[in-house]
């Protein structure tokens, strides 16, 4: 029986092996493909968020991009805060819910990436967080959502899932709930002879939800790619980049 709820700190904490899945060619590949998109040149502001421990916040700050990440995890935020102090990029962090952030007309650009999106249970909460980054933009600001595509999980669906990183042996259950569209699953980490186990939800979207969701949000000019290659998004595209501006 699962004994955690996913969202809690442990969950995160408990993945960090997992992010190796990306390696960091592949991550500078992304940013590359983000700041042609976003049309950022150094000295230009970026918000990353959730940002994790830096991995895209990292890179960006590397090309001269003044960046602000922010997420809940506090172990990301101090591993990245230890990476800053480090290297001296320049890259400021705040702890906070996504739901919750509070910036106004700040940035000229931001991003929610690699599936930080769908994790709340409460529809208006998912809008909140585009709202929120909306706001946070100044106008005439870019963003991008960069998640998975429920499409592609539908055509391709599988019931279990194992994965090992790190000397950490990952297992999932899933069960699709299609009245909602949230991916249940209950996901456990093997360590050392001790298992932990999650009950994870997550509401996975179709291109055409996320188009009405940053219309509704009040974003324009949405348009969206199956990969960093420009590819249309179909049910064959895993990943999801969908791109908004925020009207001058
Ligand atoms: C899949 S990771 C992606 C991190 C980062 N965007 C990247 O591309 O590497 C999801 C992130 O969401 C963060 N997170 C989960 N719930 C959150 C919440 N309610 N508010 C802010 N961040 C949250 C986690 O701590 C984690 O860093």
């Amino acid at each position: 029986m699962p004994t955690h709820k996913w969202w809690q700190e442990e969950f995160f904490a408990d993945l960090r092996p997992f992010f190796a899945q990306l390696s960091p060619k592949e991550t500078n590949q992304q940013v590359r493909y983000l700041i042609k998109k976003l049309k950022l040149k150094p000295g230009m502001s970026f918000l990353d968020c959730p940002c994790g421990f830096g991995r895209v916040s990292v890179p960006m700050a590397k090309k001269g991009i003044k960046v602000v990440a922010s997420d809940l995890t506090r172990v990301y935020l101090d591993e990245l805060e230890a990476t800053v102090k480090r290297t001296g990029l320049k890259i400021e962090t705040v702890h906070s819910d996504m739901r919750k952030i509070d910036f106004r007309n700040r940035f000229d650009a931001a991003g929610n990436l690699w599936t930080s999106f769908g994790y709340f249970e409460k529809e208006r909460d998912n809008l909140l967080v585009l709202k929120k980054v909306y706001q946070a933009l100044k106008p005439g600001g870019r963003f991008c959502l960069h998640v998975i595509n429920r499409d592609y999980i539908i055509a391709h669906y599988t019931a279990t899932e194992w994965q090992e990183y790190g000397g950490v042996l990952s297992t999932e259950r899933r069960k699709f709930d299609y009245a909602t569209s949230i991916n249940r699953g209950v996901w456990t980490f093997h360590k050392d002879g001790k298992a932990r186990t999650y009950e994870v939800g997550l509401r996975m979207y179709s291109y055409h939800e996320l188009i009405a969701m940053f219309t509704q949000a009040g974003f324009v000019d949405i348009e969206g790619f199956g990969s960093t290659e420009d590819a249309p998004i179909t049910r064959h595209t895993l990943a999801q980049w969908v791109f908004g501006t925020k009207p001058k």
